[in-house]
């Protein structure tokens, strides 16, 4: 199994807080069958304002993790990657290595949780022009997508990918997060898994879990979403969607119960 969205490297985002917390989460992947860890350390946002999030500094300390877990014998690979914060800058940032995946073939992009950006169609249409497929990372966390789903259809008809977080589906995010996390799996709008783990605690890598949940709404499908699909991505290999229009279910109840609470 392949982890596709995670913070395990040490010291460098909000994520591991140290090199033990990121052994100690390894022990937990190693454990679940996964062995293949993508790093999404963030980048651009907020959040690592004033941290060096580079290429050049990001490699040596995945290089040290991998060092460790070898010698532990996890029999983890490592691969290094970012979730890069939606700026109007993407096109400007894809000759950076560590921003792109498969050999510049694809970009995982994440939006503040309350607020899409109106210009974030253009971008994302420039990126796709220039050969990059946006990654959307869980918009099942999105408010605007948890009052309307029609937002990840028309990303997925503009060519981009959803990736959806393995603790949105198990509950650990959040009523409205699962409830969204498990429409984007059931309807096969969901193309790759990730724990988007953060510590050995709360956050950690619950992909098994979230697996099982998956087998359950959508069948022997749901090993496309931690097996081929992400192996693609690293391989710069293209991923077909089939989206069916005719399968676009009415609102659900609990959709509507949520947009009318908010409302009062
Ligand atoms: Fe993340």
């Amino acid at each position: 199994m392949i982890d596709f969205h995670n913070h395990i490297l040490p010291n460098m985002d909000d994520g591991s807080k140290s090199l033990e917390m990121s052994l100690s989460m390894l022990r937990s992947a190693a454990e679940q069958g996964i062995t293949d860890i993508v790093n999404t350390v963030h980048f651009q946002h907020p959040k690592v304002d004033g941290k060096d999030i580079s290429f050049e500094a990001c490699q040596p300390v995945l290089n040290a993790l991998q060092a460790e877990s070898d010698k532990a014998g996890f029999g983890i690979k490592l691969h290094l990657g970012a979730e890069v914060f939606y700026l109007p800058n993407l096109l400007d940032i894809t000759d950076n290595p560590l921003v792109t995946f498969g050999g510049g073939k694809y970009m995982l992009i994440e939006f503040l949780t309350h607020h899409i950006p109106s210009t974030q169609r253009q971008v994302l249409f420039d990126l796709k022009m220039k050969g990059i497929t946006p990654i959307i990372a869980h918009p099942e966390r999105y408010r605007p997508v948890q009052e309307d789903m029609e937002l990840v259809r028309r990303w997925i008809r503009s060519g981009c990918l959803i990736q959806v977080d393995a603790g949105s589906l198990t509950g650990a995010l959040g009523k409205s997060a699962q409830h969204t996390a498990t429409e984007i799996v059931k309807l096969d709008l969901c193309q790759v898994l990730g724990s988007d783990a953060h510590d050995d605690h709360h956050r950690n890598f619950v992909i098994s879990d979230a697996l099982q949940i998956c087998e359950k709404l959508i069948g022997n499908r749901a090993q496309t979403l931690v097996e081929s699909n992400p192996l693609k991505v690293l391989n710069g290999e293209p991923i077909v969607i089939d989206l069916d229009e005719d399968s676009r279910p009415k609102e659900k109840f609990y959709m509507k119960w949520i947009r009318k609470s908010r409302k009062k």
